[in-house]
Formats: C-alpha cells, structure tokens, sequence
C-alpha cells in the first residue's frame, strides 16, 4: 500500500486545463474498428493503460502494424480492410474484458485461422460463454485444453472467416454484443440478436456510434436484430480523438464546488451527449447548482453558486455517484442519490464504504452505515451536510479516508480535501493509498495540484526559425495555456490581403482592404487561431513561398499593426474566460509592445546557421535573413529583446530543456 498523502486545501481558485486520461472503452473500441479500416487511423488522447496495451499487443502479434507515443497520447493504427495477416497466433489478454472479448470476434473474420488464447486467472472466470457460444454457430470452434467445447478462457479458437444470422447472451457483460456488432460490417449478410436483456445499455450505444463514426452505421430491425445495410471495411479516420474519460473527468466538474469563488476549471474534448453514458453526470451536476458551459472542444466549469439540496437517480451512470457524495458534504441541505444498489458488488461496496468514510469526517447519512452493514438490499444514500460537524471531526488534524482499493474513494475524497474549510488552510482530509487512483488515472493527484495557482501570462520573442513555436506549443501542453501564435496572425492576414488584391507595399491599398475585414478567433485544442471573415486558413496555405515574401513588408505596415493590436491584447481575457492556466503568446513584439506587463518574457535566439539548417530541414524556403532584418528595423514595434526578459539561446539545447527553464519561470510566477 502506498504512503497516505495529506491533501493541500486550494487558496486560490482553481484553473486550467484538467489532465483527464483518454476513455478506456473508446481507445479500446477505436482500435479494434482502426485495425478493420481501410488504411491508416490516427488516435489521438488515447489512454495507455494495462488494458489498452494488451490490444495493441494483440493486434501486433496478429501482424498489425501499431505504433504509439505515450507521451504525445498518441496511437497509429494501419487497418488492412478488414484481414488479419497471422492465421496463427497465441494472445494472452491478461484481465482485460473489453480486449478479450472484441478480440474474440474479431478473430472470427479469418479465414481458416486457428488461434490460441488465454487470460489470467480473474479473466478466466469472467463471462464468455455467451460470445463462444454465437460464434460457435458461425461455425468457429472453440475448444477447452480437455478437448471439450470452451466456454470462458482458455480456448483454442478455429474460425471460418463469417458470422451469419446470430444470436448472443450478452446478459452478463454487454461487451460479448459490442464485440460482434464491430465485427458485422466486415461479414456482409450477418445480423446479430440479443437474447433477453444487456446490463448496460449505455455501452452498446457507444458500440453502435463508434460504428458509424467510422463510415459503417448499422441499424436495428423490428426484431431487434443488428446489421450493416452497406457492409465493407471501415472508414480510416486521418485523426480520430478519443473522448476523455467522463467519469475522470466528473471530478472535474466537481472541484469547483468546493475550491474557491472565480474558480473555473476547462475539460478539453468533453462534451454532454459525448460516447459515454457518465456525460449525464454533467446534467446532474447542473441541477445540483454546477455551472457549466460548452466552449470550443470542451467545457468550461466555473465555482458552483452554491451545491444545492435534491433527490438524484444515479442508476445508468452509478460510476459518478461518489462525486455527488462527496461535493454534497457541502450542500446547502440534504442530498439523496439513489439507484445505485448495484454498486455494492463493485471494487467494494461502494454505498457502505461511502457512507463510512462520510460518517468519519462528521457528515450524517442516511442509510447509517451500520444500517447499510446490517441489509445489503439498501440501495440509495441520503447525505445530510453539517460543516459544524465536519470541522470538530478534523479538529485535531487531518481525517485519514480508507479507500478499500477503490480508485474512485480515493479521487472523490482526494477532490473533497481541496476545499479550504477552516478558511486557513489547514488540511482535514488524507488519502489512504493514493496509488489506488492507478487504475485508471494513474497521475490524479499530480492533475488536481496542476489547478492550483495563478493565471499567468509568457510572451516569447525571437527570430524566424529561433523555436518559438515548437517551444510554446510543448509549453502549453504541459500547463494547459491557451497557445497564440502571431506570427500566424501576420501570414493571415497577409494571405486575407494578398487574396483580395493588395500588394504588400502598398499602405493606401492595405488601410482600405482592412477596413473590410473582420477577425475574429477560434480555439482548436489549445490553439487559438485567427479567422478572417470566418475562415482560418491551414498551416500549409500560411507557408507558401508568397506568403513568405510579402509577411515582413504587410507586417512592417502601421495599419496592420494596428489592426492586430486589439485582438492580440483580448486574448489574455479569452484565456481566462476559457479556464486556460495561462496564456503564451509568441511574436516579434509581444513582451515589448502587446503584452509589456506579462508576468514571464523570454527571448529566444539561435545563430543565424543553425537557424537556416532548421528551416531548411522542413524542407521550407524562407528568406530568414531577410525577413529577420526588415523586422527588426522597421520603424513601428521593431523586433527588440525585451528590457528583463529572459534571453535563451537554443542553438546547443534541446527542445525539452528549453521548455523546462521556461516552465521553471510560469511555476514561479503562478505560485505553485
Ligand atoms: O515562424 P517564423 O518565425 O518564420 O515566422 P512567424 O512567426 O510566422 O512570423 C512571420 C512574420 O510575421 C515575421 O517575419 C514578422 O515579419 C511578422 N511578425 C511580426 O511582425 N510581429 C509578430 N509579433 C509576429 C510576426
Ligand atoms: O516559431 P519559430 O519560427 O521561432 O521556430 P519553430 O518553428 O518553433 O522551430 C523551427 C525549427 O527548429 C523546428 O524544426 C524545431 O524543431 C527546431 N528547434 C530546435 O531544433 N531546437 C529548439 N530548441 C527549438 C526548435
């Protein structure tokens, strides 16, 4: 067991960008249905986990070609149309559920294959039979090590290449139907019926979606039978981005309840009515008092007015209930969740060790805990706040919470412990083996100390080809800053204008087509972009070799500068407002003339060659040192090494190295 860690309540309001891991059941999905499309996928936001990385194992060993960055979350899948190269192959799927079964079916696609597969001793013992069952009237025989018919792991599988009309028993695990229904647009012809009812509903929703999202939508007969009207192997997706976990990501959307009023927390890639069913947490949360709003590729999360009292069914997303639990040990009455009985036959039994560990930091529920010991048919709980009670509990230090190897205890209460509730900051809540969060979120705690802090603003300055934007883009990833580059704003425009005929020398002309034009501003990821008149043009179209001729001629234009100038100084605020930690914008001119007074500035510089030697190794013809002169000696905001910035000459350092003495500096002037 790890060593229990004491939790630092917030002081500040939280903001930035909440790290959540990838979805599991997406990653794993998109990369059975990446593997049966046609060509190359791209996943990106992946999670790496034990169970992800036995299916890209899998799929290797089966000959696919995989290749992943798990610091990038990044995966490349090159699907072979729906083949699958080994006709042999011995997998072991470990304890992983999803990959044992959408493997399963998968592997019924192969022709005359004869496949040898097992799982540890958990995975043994979790429900098959159903999947082996329909497959083995698709003509696969799956056969135990005593030469008998399998009906859960091990088994030796020789398949046929087909399914047929099937019939499955998925009223144990919904993912024995979600693996046969990935595999139908691949069999052309088949159908596949459920016999009685599936546990999760929900899931087989994401299958269904995920299915059509990748080009081939199936559809469901009045009998109930699924199919593909236009079979065929998949459609590769050139980027396919994994939605986060939204059961991670409900703690999230819980920690600006309890940190401090102006707090406002973004989720990246979050959206309600996304893949998975704990998105209606979100709705939930709303109507216990959250303020959430959708802003570009994601949420933004603002400090709850208040938590307030309610009766609240958790049934079909029961994972998010500790959530609530524990947000409403701060409510303003009693709040009643109900519909999660089920839960009592998780990791733990989650209603009774909620119900105790609410009880050991003063909070009275109902159920008592002894009461929930005593019937295990009790399945809902009633919390009744009392912040009197809770303050005598920890009166003597901080309350140690047991977390009965639930990831989920620990990442309720860890979010608990963040609010400040002597109004001194003195910690009152610890976490009894925090390394429990590993499950599926592995750096929980590390995501949560990431909010802590202020916002902070970095101007970076420097040369063509001097790293600014490879250094602001890493920056940005790693402190969740909204990203502006205005070396973009100027090809923008010079392209705006170019396109409407102006010529770059031509300040009359230029003055008059600006006056035209509107800019407004658009947020891929953590990229905040330019639109002229609604349209941003790609990175390829702002690199031509005109664009590059004419930039530092428009740029060096009073009325273009003039023009930016306004929308440049806004985007602090739209940082802000879109619960950025911060913002680093990049330039000629941003730490002296746009952003002066930005808490961190540094100027970058390599020498002239090595700068040449970059640009030339993108295989891009840029009149560096051309341009580097005209910026640097026009007469409106020439390109200067800002007074007290920091001045960094990459020339001899890598890319990592740079960003950490630039992180070195936000870390500092945040606070953290
Ligand atoms: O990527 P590279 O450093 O080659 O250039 P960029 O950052 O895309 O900037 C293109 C041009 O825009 C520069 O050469 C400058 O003329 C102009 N620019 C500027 O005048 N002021 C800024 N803040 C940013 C760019
Ligand atoms: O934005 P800017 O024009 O200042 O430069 P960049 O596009 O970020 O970087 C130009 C090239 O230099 C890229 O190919 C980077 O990978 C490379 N670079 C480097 O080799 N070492 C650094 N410390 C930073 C950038």
């Amino acid at each position: 067991m790890s060593d229990p860690l004491v939790i630092r309540p917030f002081l500040l309001p939280a903001r930035g960008v909440a790290r959540v891991p990838g979805s599991k059941s997406v990653t794993n999905r998109a990369l059975a249905i990446a593997a049966l499309a046609d060509g190359e996928t791209l996943l990106t936001g992946a999670l790496f986990s034990r169970d992800t990385r036995i299916l890209i194992a899998a799929l290797r060993s089966l000959g696919f070609e995989v290749s992943d960055d798990e610091k990038a979350r990044t995966i490349r899948v090159r699907g072979l149309g729906g083949k699958i190269p080994a006709r042999t192959a011995r997998i072991h799927v470990g304890n992983a559920g999803t990959a044992a079964r959408f493997l399963t079916a998968f592997l019924a696609l192969s022709p005359g294959g004869r496949y040898e597969l097992d799982g540890d001793e958990a995975m043994r013992a979790r429900p098959m039979a159903g999947l082996l069952e329909a497959l083995h009237r698709a003509g696969c025989r799956a056969t135990a090590p005593d030469g008998g018919p399998a009906t859960g792991f091990p088994f030796t599988l020789e398949t046929v290449g087909r399914l047929g009309a099937l019939e499955v028993d998925a009223s144990a695990s919904s993912q024995l139907l979600s693996a046969l229904l990935m595999t139908l647009p691949l069999s052309p012809g088949s159908s596949v019926r459920m016999r009685g009812e599936t546990v999760s509903e929900p899931f087989v929703e994401m299958t269904v979606r995920m299915c059509a999202q990748f080009g081939r939508p199936l559809t469901r007969a009045a009998d109930g039978a699924w199919s593909c009207p236009a079979p065929g192997p998949y459609e590769a997706a050139k980027e396919y981005a994994v939605e986060p976990d939204a059961t991670a990501a409900s703690y999230f959307i819980g920690l600006p309840a309890v940190t401090p009023p102006g707090s406002c927390v973004r989720i990246g890639g979050y959206a309600e009515g996304g893949l998975q069913g704990d998105t209606a947490f979100a709705r939930v949360a709303e109507r216990c008092g959250a303020r959430i709003r959708t802003d570009g590729p994601g949420v933004v999360v603002e400090s709850w007015p208040k938590v307030a009292a309610g009766d609240f069914d958790f049934n079909a997303f029961s994972d998010t209930f500790l959530t609530l639990a524990t947000v409403a040990a701060l409510a303003d009455g009693p709040v009643r969740i109900r519909g999660i009985g089920h839960t009592r036959k998780q990791e733990t039994d989650r209603v009774l060790a909620m119900a105790t560990e609410l009880e050991r930091i003063g909070v009275r529920v109902a159920p008592t805990s002894s009461a929930l010991r005593d019937d295990a048919c009790l399945s809902e709980l009633t919390v009744h706040p009392d912040r009197e009670a809770m303050r005598r509990a920890a009166a003597d230090g901080p309350v140690r919470i047991r977390t009965y190897e639930d990831h989920r205890m620990a990442m309720s209460f860890g979010m608990l412990g963040c609010h400040d509730l002597f109004g001194d900051g003195r910690p009152w809540i610890e976490i009894e083996d925090p390394a429990c969060t590993g499950k599926t979120f592995p750096g929980f705690f590390s995501a949560l100390d990431a909010l802590r802090g202020r916002f902070v603003r970095v101007a970076v300055d420097g040369g063509a080809a001097s790293g600014k934007s490879s250094t602001s883009r890493a920056l940005a990833a790693r402190l969740g800053l909204l990203h502006v580059d205005t070396g973009a704003h100027y090809r923008t425009i010079t392209l705006a204008l170019l396109g409407r005929g102006a010529r770059a020398d031509d300040a009359a002309g230029i003055a008059r087509t600006l006056s035209g034009l509107r800019a407004s501003s658009s947020v891929t990821g953590l990229a905040a972009r330019l639109a002229i008149d609604g349209v941003t043009p790609s990175d390829s179209e702002l690199r031509t070799p005109e664009v590059n001729a004419a930039v530092s001629s428009v740029a060096a234009q009073p009325a273009v500068r003039a023009f930016l100038l306004g929308h440049q100084r806004a985007q602090a605020e739209a940082a802000r407002a879109g619960g950025f930690a911060g913002l680093v914008m990049e330039g000629r001119d941003i730490g002296s003339v746009v952003m002066p007074d930005a808490e961190v500035r540094v100027f970058l510089e390599a020498d002239a060659a090595a700068r040449e030697r970059r640009r030339a190794a993108e295989g891009m013809l840029d009149p560096i040192g051309n341009r580097d002169r005209m910026d640097s000696t026009r007469a409106v905001s020439p390109m200067v090494c800002p007074p007290g910035a920091v001045r960094i000459d990459n020339t001899e350092l890598g890319l990592d190295a740079v960003v950490d003495r630039v992180a070195a500096l936000v870390a500092a002037a945040a606070g953290r």
